[in-house]
């Protein structure tokens, strides 16, 4: 069997043209642009590189994009202080503090000061208990883009069994909360799952955010599985930087039903959910109904 390549790219921009047509409809019948702000403390390349990406498509969905950078070594105090600031600004409906923050501060601190409607990256533990309790909250960007991924490929996921890999407060655990929520049979393995081999091979969806290249090799994964490849782990090959997942793509795509490449799948979902959120938290705060199919 070759499995379906998943095109996440192709996905992601479908998301931003339903967004767009969400945010011409806020401009046009209601007077309001959605505004996302986005906070950088510290120059991490990478976080650079998102940061840049993240209002890049932000400006061309016809939001509104707020960008604030902070010096590496910034008091805590001020970041705060920023935060009090954006939470008060009825021209923004979404906050997004770049992680990962500098050594001296408290990541969980400055996550809590957001005012949890306006959290569009879902991290608040307000919306962690409310997405844990089934109640409407801010999702995380990247498990909304795999369930929406998930949604499309297989339709409705209810008594399959899934297999989720890696047990960050990012992707591990939202994943497994959207999972339960739509009744599959949800199993989070991580380093110490005993026979994680045998795990997996139960699985009828895997989703591997454990960030380590090339761990899940195809003899693991169930013949017509559904497997979502979450990781993007920057290794050098023939004398350039790569993006690997944590997905041998190679020999999965010969077992599983269908696979996202890395890249080209996960990757682009994240920021094109950021944007969906951002609408839904500007629906939310003006009392107007929520997009569909843009939330969980
Ligand atoms: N750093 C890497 N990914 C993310 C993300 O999704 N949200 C935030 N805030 N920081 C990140």
């Amino acid at each position: 069997m070759t499995a379906e390549i998943i095109d996440g790219k192709a996905f992601a921009t479908r998301i931003r043209g339903q967004v767009t047509q969400h945010v011409d409809r806020l401009k046009t019948g209601h007077g309001v642009t959605p505004g996302l702000a986005v906070v950088l403390v510290g120059e991490d390349p990478a976080s650079q590189v998102y940061v840049r990406s993240k209002n890049k498509q932000t400006v061309e969905v016809g939001m509104n994009s707020y960008e604030h950078r902070l010096d590496r070594d910034t008091e805590e105090s001020t970041l705060l202080a920023l935060i009090d600031q954006l939470n008060a600004d009825p021209a923004v409906h979404g906050i997004l503090v770049q992680m990962p923050l500098p050594d001296h501060m408290d990541s969980a601190s400055v996550i809590n000061a957001i005012d949890p409607a306006k959290d569009v990256d879902g991290f608040h533990i307000s919306n962690v208990g409310l997405l844990a309790t089934g109640q409407k909250s801010m999702v995380p960007c990247t498990p909304l883009g795999c369930l929406m991924m998930l949604r499309d490929t297989l339709g409705n996921l209810s008594g399959l069994d899934a297999v989720v890999l890696g047990r960050s407060n990012i992707v591990g655990k939202p994943m497994a909360q959207l999972l339960l929520g739509e009744s599959c049979t949800v199993t989070i393995a991580h380093s110490r799952t005993r026979d994680l081999a045998e795990v997996v091979k139960r699985a009828d969806i895997v989703v591997a955010a454990v960030g380590r290249p090339e761990m899940v090799p195809g003899d693991w994964i169930k013949p017509g599985a559904t497997v979502i490849d979450v990781g993007i782990n920057r290794m050098e090959r023939d004398g350039k930087t790569r993006l690997i997942g944590d997905v041998d793509f190679q020999s999965v795509q010969e077992v599983a039903g269908a696979v996202t490449p890395v890249p080209g799948g996960v990757g682009p979902m994240t920021i094109a959910c950021l944007l969906a959120n951002t609408v839904t938290a500007c629906c939310r705060a003006n009392g107007l109904p929520e997009p569909e199919g843009l939330t969980a």
